[in-house]
């Protein structure tokens, strides 16, 4: 990394608007509502917030099947109310970074409505339409151009009747994905990126980005993928870091970015990046993004079957794979550190133990480990209040497509419901959909009309009013990661040593720079463990507590063991 940059010490807080909170008494979040709680934001000390879509949309995934890219849908405010948050943002010094959704559109997007009338309309090419595979009937099973499946169960293609073609959508049926091939399609996307930078945004989350670029054959076919579960094959490598993905992503760093006065950040969303090509899309010598989203630690509790073949969580791994991370971006690129996001469960409730008597800490806990790494952090909303997955009993309480579509099919193959169900509440994203927790209040504080979906019945006692003048509290905690960042630079830029590394309950890693060092100690378990084998534990015993979530230990206990979920932050100073 050649010069420091402003995003290597700040810190990223998510909003999930439909979630977060609504001003109007319709149950579902809004603009409004976000605006009443930038105070919230503030005082946690965030320096960006990046806002989920909020653009007009018919909803089928939650408002990322987008119909118009330059609007603000009317469920969540006007355009107006937009600029008005934009600013009462600016003036609390935090930035604000919108979600690009591009590999896809709604089919209800002007676009793809001109797109579908006809085979020779001029948008036709904008999306990516196939006929029938050789001597077969359209429609008729198995007669799908490639036989890769959806993300959201069934196929990846669906027949139109009309014009004879089938057209292509990675997620639902409402998302046909968009033809990156396609000049005028990337330059539609550049002049809307600008649109939204002229009107004073920060900069873009870019939603599933590396797989806008299709492994498209020099005959205009694509490939079909290997079946390995299940009736459908794994499109994923032919998507996925696809031939011309890094061309595009310098591209669009050109064409958006490039001569503007500002400070921005992009971070592309990445499914299966790997850390060889993650290097390259975030070498800052190559323009393309600041970070990307990695997804390597979001599936170590997924089995050969895929996200609802849910196995258990094995710390020794979690280590192994954020440590191979922060070594591989080391000398070039740049790590964003998350450990949930609106897609993925609570992470108390994955991570940590979400069990009454361990919450508390383990949420502190998990905060310590992740804001001590190397990169830019990531808060999803409620994550700094400890909030937990919801307890859903049958799938009536779900409201997401991914769960929905998939329960459909698998029961439909005959699988046990109550099999589906149990992978569904751990796994499903409904889990990170609930409504922030402000208050004990009959709708913890976020609606006075009936929330789209239900609010966690633990808002009694896990709640923001409760926790924000309390310096016990969880949303406490994250305040003083958040403020190490700022304050002390070897947290945001010193080099990542990881240590014990076969240890199956101790997170234990060094952060040091010229002049200082810190040790990060994180008993990431329900026992007592004691973390010998530290080099210079001697050195650290004497040295000074930054940061801890627990009272100290007593003086009969050796200073190096820990209590459950216990983590503690030592600082020294040193020679070189
Ligand atoms: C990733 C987003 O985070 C997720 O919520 C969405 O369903 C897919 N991309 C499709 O846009």
């Amino acid at each position: 990394m050649t010069e420091p940059q402003w995003w290597q010490s700040a810190v990223v807080y998510q909003i999930y608007p439909r979630s977060f909170a609504d001003s109007d008494g319709d149950g579902i979040g809004d603009l409004g509502g976000i605006l009443a709680k930038v105070d919230h934001l503030a005082r946690l000390g965030v320096d960006v917030v990046w806002l989920s879509p909020v653009y007009p949309s018919p909803q089928d995934d939650a408002g990322y099947d987008i119909s118009d890219f330059q609007d603000i849908e009317p469920v969540f405010g006007s355009l107006e109310i937009f600029d008005q948050l934009l600013a009462a943002l600016h003036e609390r010094g935090i930035k604000l970074v919108m979600d690009l959704v591009v590999n896809h559109t709604s089919d209800e997007h002007a676009w793809f409505q001109q797109a579908r009338r006809s085979k020779d309309d001029p948008k036709r090419d904008w999306y990516w339409w196939r006929p029938p595979r050789e001597g077969m009937t359209g429609g008729d099973p198995g007669a799908e151009p490639t036989n890769w499946g959806s993300f959201f169960s069934g196929s990846a293609w669906e027949w139109d009747e009309s014009t004879g073609e089938y057209y292509l959508h990675l997620f639902s049926k409402k998302q046909p994905d968009l033809n990156w091939e396609n000049r005028e399609v990337r330059e539609a996307v550049y002049a809307m990126m600008r649109w939204w930078l002229d009107r004073g945004v920060d900069g873009f989350r870019m939603d599933v980005i590396n797989m806008i670029s299709k492994a498209v054959q020099p005959d205009g076919s694509l490939p079909d993928g290997v079946v390995s579960h299940g009736l459908y094959g794994d499109g994923t490598p032919l998507f996925t870091d696809g031939p011309r993905i890094h061309e595009y992503l310098a591209e669009m760093n050109r064409e958006v970015f490039a001569g503007r006065d500002g400070q921005f950040l992009t971070v592309g969303e990445m499914p299966g990046v790997t850390i060889d090509e993650a290097i390259r899309y975030t070498d800052p010598a190559r323009a393309e993004v600041d970070m990307v989203f990695q997804f390597e630690h979001v599936t170590l509790d997924q089995g050969p079957g895929g996200k609802w073949d849910v196995q258990p969580l094995r710390l020794t791994d979690v280590k192994a794979s954020l440590g191979r991370w922060q070594a591989g971006l080391a000398e070039v690129g740049w790590n964003s550190l998350y450990w949930n996001n609106h897609d993925q469960p609570r992470a108390v409730s994955r991570y940590g133990s979400d069990a009454p008597e361990h919450r508390v800490r383990s949420a502190k806990c998990l905060a310590t480990v992740l804001h001590l790494h190397r990169g830019t952090p990531y808060v999803y909303q409620g994550e700094e209040l400890g909030m937990t997955n919801f307890p859903f009993g049958g799938i009536g309480d779900f409201r997401d497509i991914e769960s929905l579509n998939h329960y459909a099919e698998a029961t439909g193959h005959g699988e046990d419901p109550e099999d589906v169900l149990k992978a569904l509440r751990y796994m499903g994203r409904d889990n990170a959909r609930t409504p922030v927790q402000w208050d004990d209040s009959a709708n913890a504080g976020f609606t006075t009309g009936t929330p789209w979906i239900a609010v966690n019945p633990n808002h009694t006692e896990i709640n923001a009013s409760a926790q924000i003048d309390d310096e016990d509290s969880v949303f406490a905690h994250y305040r003083r990661v958040i403020e190490l960042r700022h304050t002390e630079k070897v947290v945001a830029t010193g080099d990542f040593t990881m240590l014990l590394a076969d240890h199956d309950q101790i997170y234990a890693f060094v952060r040091s720079e010229p002049g200082t060092a810190l040790l990060v100690l994180a008993n990431m378990s329900n026992e007592t463990a004691v973390a010998d084998q530290i080099p210079d534990a001697a050195e650290w015993e004497r040295a000074e507590v930054l940061l801890t979530n627990a009272p100290s230990p007593e003086p009969s206990q050796p200073r190096l063991s820990l209590q459950p979920w216990e983590a503690r932050v030592y600082r020294r100073r040193t020679d070189g």
